[in-house]
């Protein structure tokens, strides 16, 4: 059988070569260092996931939200946060998308608006937070109508609406016929759910 032109050791094909036994140690460091950076990685992409989860808490998010005693007894008061079921949904259920880049895009945003706004002290009066309600309430519904009010979608989904439950009102709303016909989305119609309304401008 003729000699295979790889079983001469001086014309290894660069796979063979790379496989080979490093003939100086210093070479090992190249999969060493590899090793390390992906440990590195996987470490600071858990710690900022960890941080997504601290933050996504009732307690974070009412550490500056209950400024002035109005966001959160508001929210104590609704559906939301206490029912016969006793599933209860907090800030983040409603606010924060579920999906990993629209929860890093939420916490980034949060961070270059919410944080300067609490320094300056924005809202942190009840004067001052009704004065604002009418934009933020209006960011957040621009924010829900462009999702297609995916955050209500995590929890509720037309298809586990048992109808025939609903009163009448409820029933053709949420029918399929219904929603054909219309574009609407769950935050055009249940606005003011947790929250007070924005007060009526004369406009
Ligand atoms: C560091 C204090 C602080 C924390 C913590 C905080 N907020 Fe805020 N938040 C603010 C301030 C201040 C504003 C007003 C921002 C503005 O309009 O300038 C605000 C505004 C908002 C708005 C209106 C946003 C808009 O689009 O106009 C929502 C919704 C909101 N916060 C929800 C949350 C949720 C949910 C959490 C927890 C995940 C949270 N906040 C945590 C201080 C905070
Ligand atoms: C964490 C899960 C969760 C999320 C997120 C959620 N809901 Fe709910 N919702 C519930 C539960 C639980 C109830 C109470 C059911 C009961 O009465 O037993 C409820 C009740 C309601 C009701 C009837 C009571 C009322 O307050 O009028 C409406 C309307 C409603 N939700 C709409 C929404 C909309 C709109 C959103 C998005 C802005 C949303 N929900 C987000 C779980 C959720
Ligand atoms: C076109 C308007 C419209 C849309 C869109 C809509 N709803 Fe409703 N919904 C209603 C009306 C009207 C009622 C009845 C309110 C009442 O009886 O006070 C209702 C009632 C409800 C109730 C209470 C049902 C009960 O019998 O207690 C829940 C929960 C609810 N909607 C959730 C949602 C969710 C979640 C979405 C989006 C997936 C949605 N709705 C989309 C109009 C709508
Ligand atoms: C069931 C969903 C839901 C939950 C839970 C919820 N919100 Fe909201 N939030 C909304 C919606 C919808 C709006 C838009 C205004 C409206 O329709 O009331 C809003 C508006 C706001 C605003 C703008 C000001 C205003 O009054 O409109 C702030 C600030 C806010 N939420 C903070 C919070 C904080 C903090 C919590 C927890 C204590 C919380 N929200 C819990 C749905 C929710």
């Amino acid at each position: 059988m003729a000699a295979g032109k790889n079983s001469d050791p001086e014309q290894k094909g660069w796979w063979q070569r790379f496989w080979q036994s490093p003939k100086t140690k210093y070479l090992l460091w190249i999969p060493a260092g590899g090793f390390v950076m992906l440990v590195t990685g996987a470490i600071s992409l858990g710690s900022v996931n960890y941080a997504m989860e601290e933050t996504n808490t009732l307690e974070f998010c009412t550490s500056c939200h209950e400024m002035g005693a109005f966001v959160y007894p508001e929210y104590e008061q609704s559906a939301h946060f206490s029912n016969q079921s006793g599933v209860r949904a907090v800030c983040s259920d409603c606010h924060v998308p579920k999906d990993w880049w629209g929860k890093v895009v939420r916490k980034t945003e949060a961070t270059f608006n919410e944080i300067p706004s609490w320094i300056t002290g924005k809202i942190d009066s009840p004067e001052k937070f009704e004065a604002h309600r009418r934009e933020m309430a209006e960011s957040v519904w621009a924010k829900m109508r462009a999702s297609n009010s995916a955050t209500c979608r995590s929890c509720h989904s037309y298809d586990a609406m048992a109808l025939s439950m609903q009163d009448r009102y409820a029933k053709r709303r949420h029918s399929s016929e219904y929603r054909e016909a219309t574009d609407k989305t769950c935050i055009d119609c249940h606005q003011g759910i947790v929250h007070k309304l924005p007060e009526v401008t004369a406009e």
